[in-house]
């Protein structure tokens, strides 16, 4: 893993911040990006070896996605996890205009401007990884932009899956069930963690990046599910109707149960 470059986005916490330890303990130097300065160094200081670094950029802002593409110019990056990603669980017409262009600005523009620059300067052996989530295919009423950001993330990774596999650049679409993260937390201002559901529902980071690492390991699939109960969870849209389907992740999908 001698100088191989990692860069991940969202690394100040959650899914990117394991995906940065567990990609450092791998021996990648990572690159680390996010909005967060202090936090950002503290992450880099954390981590096993010495040829880290970090770069403050808000993805939701032109300027920012510009620092990285400027970056990623600047130093070939053989693994892009675009991780950084938001939802606000508010109703989408009371919430302002402002706010739901943002979550399309960093879930959905930063992700593809990213995975453009880095396609563009790809090598055989490199990789991409995409954050989607479960709610790609089980769209909550609760979160209706994050849900229809999230079904963009995993039909463009599908898609550039099977456009860049002649040239062994692998790309995935990674889709998480509920993670113990500060997601929730974050969504609904502080009023709920989420993490009333039941154990069994609920994963660790450490679990969905040591599956989503062991996938990459493999090269194979386009889309990876993590987790079983996740998986089992996609028979739905096979058994309901679309209508029933809505109702159910209406319910199912409120602040404190959401995916
Ligand atoms: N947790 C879940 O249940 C779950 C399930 C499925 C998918 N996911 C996806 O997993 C990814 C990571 O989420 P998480 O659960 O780990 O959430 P998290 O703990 O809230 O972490 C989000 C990360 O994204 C960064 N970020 C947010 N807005 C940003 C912006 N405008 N510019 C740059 N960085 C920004 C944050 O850093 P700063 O605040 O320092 O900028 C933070 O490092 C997201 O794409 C999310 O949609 C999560």
């Amino acid at each position: 893993m001698k100088n191989q470059y990692a860069l991940v986005t969202g690394a100040t916490s959650g899914i990117g911040l394991e995906f940065a330890k567990q990609l450092a303990a791998r021996g990648y130097n990572i690159i680390a990006v996010a909005r967060r300065q202090q936090q950002l160094q503290a992450v880099v200081d954390e981590l096993p070896g010495s040829s880290h670094q970090y770069c403050v950029a808000d993805l939701g802002r032109a300027e920012g996605v510009e620092a990285v593409v400027k970056l990623m110019a600047a130093q070939h990056v053989q693994l892009l996890i675009n991780n950084a990603g938001y939802s606000v669980l508010e109703p989408f017409y009371q919430s302002d205009l402002s706010v739901q262009q943002d979550i399309l600005n960093v879930n959905c523009t930063a992700v593809m401007t990213l995975a453009h620059t880095f396609l563009r300067q790809a090598q055989t052996g490199d990789a991409l990884i995409n954050l989607a989530s479960v709610v790609s295919y089980l769209p909550t009423p609760a979160q209706p932009m994050y849900s229809a950001s999230k079904a963009f993330i995993s039909a463009l990774s599908e898609c550039l899956w099977d456009e860049h596999k002649g040239r062994g650049v692998y790309v995935m679409g990674l889709c998480p069930g509920v993670t113990k993260t500060a997601f929730i937390l974050r969504a609904t201002g502080g009023e709920s963690d989420g993490q009333t559901l039941p154990e069994m529902l609920i994963q660790t980071t450490e679990q969905v990046v040591q599956e989503a690492l062991s996938a990459l390991d493999k090269r194979k699939k386009s889309i990876v599910i993590t987790g079983w109960v996740n998986r089992m969870m996609m028979l739905m849209p096979r058994v309901l109707s679309r209508h029933r389907l809505i109702k159910v992740l209406s319910v199912i999908g409120n602040p404190d149960n959401a995916l």
